[in-house]
């Protein structure tokens, strides 16, 4: 996704969690936390915020985010635009439920659902042809870690999840680096410098696929156990552009204090460059 410069992205994950009256409630939180559409615009405008609650809830989040500054984003999708596909759904449904984001190749459902990259590489094309706008999550696990093999890791989820993505759609597309090891684990996250590290592969693997500009232009978050504790850290980093949020997202005060580290962490970027230049 193209963000304006130092603009981050920071977006709640909640997976499979939640009742009707529990997203209700958690996304009322979180709009009024962010404060409606033109309000505050200065600070807001630091970042841009979405969440994908579970399927069956989009529609009434989706009524709930309308107006406000904060998009609706789905988990997953199935990559045909309609027929004989029990149980799954498709891009112009959600499209039609207001949603503008979708995450995919997700570490859940690589590991879990036995999704290939070829398929998540369908899924990539077919949202981005229909209008969706793509996280593609990509992360090494820790034996891949230890074996000193993220870097191919990265490499080759990039090389076959980003294959035959037209150029022109790569500002609808932000990746998630997202370390299996790291994920819902409360003693592993990746350090701010492994972070870094790995968004730096990215960023250089992005370069020599679809050209330099592209890949300056191209929103990488980091995803893992992301809390209010470490945020900030990890915001500060170069080339960490924002959050993809599990756990933390379900929990109100701590998505927005994610929410409010982003914020400052792009204004001190800012100052930064206006004091550098
Ligand atoms: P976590 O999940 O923040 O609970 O680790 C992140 C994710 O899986 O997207």
């Amino acid at each position: 996704m193209k963000l304006d410069l130092r603009q981050k992205f920071v977006v709640g994950n909640w997976k499979m969690h939640t009742t009707a009256a529990e997203a209700r409630r958690l996304a009322k939180a979180v709009v009024d936390g962010i404060g409606i559409k033109g309000v505050g615009v200065r600070d807001e405008a630091r970042v841009s915020v979405t969440i994908c609650p579970p399927f069956p809830y989009l529609a009434l989040v989706g009524k709930i985010l309308n107006g406000s500054r904060v998009s609706l984003g789905v988990q997953n999708l199935y990559p045909e635009k309609e027929g004989a596909f029990t149980g799954e759904v498709s891009p112009t449904m959600l499209l039609d439920l207001g949603c503008k984001y979708v995450i995919l190749g997700h570490s859940e459902r690589r590991h879990k659902l036995g999704e290939s990259d070829a398929f998540i590489n369908h899924k990539v094309r077919v949202a981005l042809a229909a209008g969706l706008d793509v996280i593609l999550c990509i992360g090494e696990t820790l034996e891949q870690r230890k074996a000193n093999q993220t870097e191919a890791m990265l490499d080759r989820q990039l090389t076959c999840g980003l294959a035959d993505v037209p150029a022109d759609t790569l500002t609808r597309l932000s990746i998630a680096y997202e370390p299996v090891w790291a994920i819902g684990n409360l003693e592993h996250h990746a350090t701010p410098q492994q972070a870094q590290d790995a968004h730096a592969v990215i960023r250089r693997r992005v370069a020599q696929m679809f050209g330099e500009k592209s890949a300056q232009a191209l929103a990488i978050q980091y995803g893992g156990s992301v809390k209010p504790e470490n945020a900030a850290a990890l915001f500060c980093r170069d080339g960490v552009d924002g959050a993809l949020v599990g756990g933390a997202s379900l929990i109100a005060d701590q998505f927005l204090a994610i929410v409010r580290a982003a914020i400052s962490a792009s204004q001190t970027q800012e100052n930064s460059t206006t004091t550098a230049a």
